[in-house]
């Protein structure tokens, strides 16, 4: 079984973040989401990955992923000259799947406990597609499967206005080679896109059998600003260990589950946990509290911050209290000491302030 991740598309909801990203290079706890992907699908014994990469992203991708001998998997990459669709994708990918069943893994999305369970599943029952269904307060956002009394998949609708249940369609899919002939008989939706929820539909339409599974871990589709706050929060929650590495004064005090990676130094800190803080940052004089992460080389002075994602290199000084924030790469976020009033800007496109 071959595997493709998608780490394609614009991600527009991720904008200012994603103007010098990928968004699926954003990290959660310090590590690119993407590369909680890359893990799962080796758990679960696949090597064989194709990534679909956009032209404006794709050269970070490559950057990050590199040959992934990291994972011990064999990558190749696949270009998408345009965000197309799901199943456009998935025909770009063509080429690279040939007739093999695969695994197809949106590079957002993030669910507990991995997908091995899921490929031994496909593997004993044999449909033409598995489908993972979450339950959500808004099915609206999502794709949306209606299921008969006996949990069969009666119908699929890409984001509904009216949905007839609340199971969205998880973004990790597994398929046999059928899927290609229900793709080649889509219709680009009202949103001018190839969905992939349209293809399983059709596949249902053809009788083909289409299989679901309720998930009931999390699952975490890392598409806006929320969402990435929760993602942090919710995989520091479960997976952080206390770890450190870095120097600690005596006059800090590191509270439970925090990581403190190798080069960075806390001086008259306190640190309370779950927290992560990556490599070489400077923590002086501040508080940083549960569910935050601090990304490589950001140096936080004088400063209260919990509930928040803080990119590499940035500067956080003299900040009372940050929280449920999201900070990019080499941003300067500082109080003056004069007094001034006024307040003064440097703010690139898309960005939000909130005061
Ligand atoms: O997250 C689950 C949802 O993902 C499902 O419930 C929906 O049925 C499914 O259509 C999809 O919806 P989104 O609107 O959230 O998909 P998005 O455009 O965010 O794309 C998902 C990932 O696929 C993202 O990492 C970008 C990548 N992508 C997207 C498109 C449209 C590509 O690589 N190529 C594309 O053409």
């Amino acid at each position: 079984m071959k595997a493709i991740i998608l780490a394609g598309g614009r991600g527009t909801r991720l904008k200012p973040l994603t103007n010098t990203m990928a968004k699926q290079l954003l990290p959660v706890a310090n590590k690119p989401i993407l590369f909680y992907v890359l893990e799962q699908i080796r758990e679960a014994g696949l090597t064989e990955i194709g990534i679909i990469i956009s032209p404006e992203t794709g050269h970070w991708i490559k950057e990050a992923v590199g040959n992934g001998s990291k994972w011990k998997a064999q990558i190749t990459y696949i270009l998408q000259p345009e965000p197309l669709g799901l199943a456009h994708a998935v025909k770009t990918a063509r080429d690279f799947l040939s007739d093999s069943p695969f695994l197809m893994f949106l590079g957002d999305n993030l669910i507990e406990g991995g997908i091995k369970g899921f490929v031994e599943e496909f593997n004993s029952f044999h449909p033409d597609a598995l489908i993972l269904l979450k339950e959500v307060p808004d099915p609206r956002l999502f794709g949306v499967a209606e299921l008969d009394a006996s949990g069969r998949v009666m119908h699929l609708v890409e984001k509904p206005k009216e949905p007839k249940s609340n199971l969205a369609l998880v973004g990790i899919y597994l398929f046999t080679p059928e899927i290609h002939q229900a793709i080649a008989q889509i219709k680009p939706s009202w949103r001018g896109e190839l969905e992939i929820t349209d293809a399983i539909q059709k596949l249902l339409e053809m009788g083909r059998e289409v299989r679901s599974h309720i998930l009931k871990g999390w699952w975490l589709d890392t598409g806006k600003k929320d969402d990435l706050l929760e993602a942090n929060r919710v995989v520091l929650d479960d997976y952080l260990k206390r770890d450190i590495k870095g120097e600690v004064d005596s006059q800090s005090q590191i509270v439970g589950r925090v990581e403190v990676r190798r080069g960075t130094k806390v001086e008259s800190s306190i640190i309370r946990g779950p927290a992560s803080i990556a490599e070489d940052c400077g923590i002086r004089n501040s508080f940083i509290g549960p569910f935050t992460s601090i990304g490589a080389g950001t140096i936080i002075e004088g400063s209260s911050i919990e509930h928040s994602v803080i990119l590499e290199s940035s500067h956080i000084l003299k900040i009372e209290r940050l929280a449920d924030s999201v900070i990019g790469r080499s941003t300067e976020v500082i109080k003056q000491e004069q007094g001034f009033k006024a307040l003064r800007l440097f703010i690139g496109d898309d960005a939000r302030v909130e005061l």
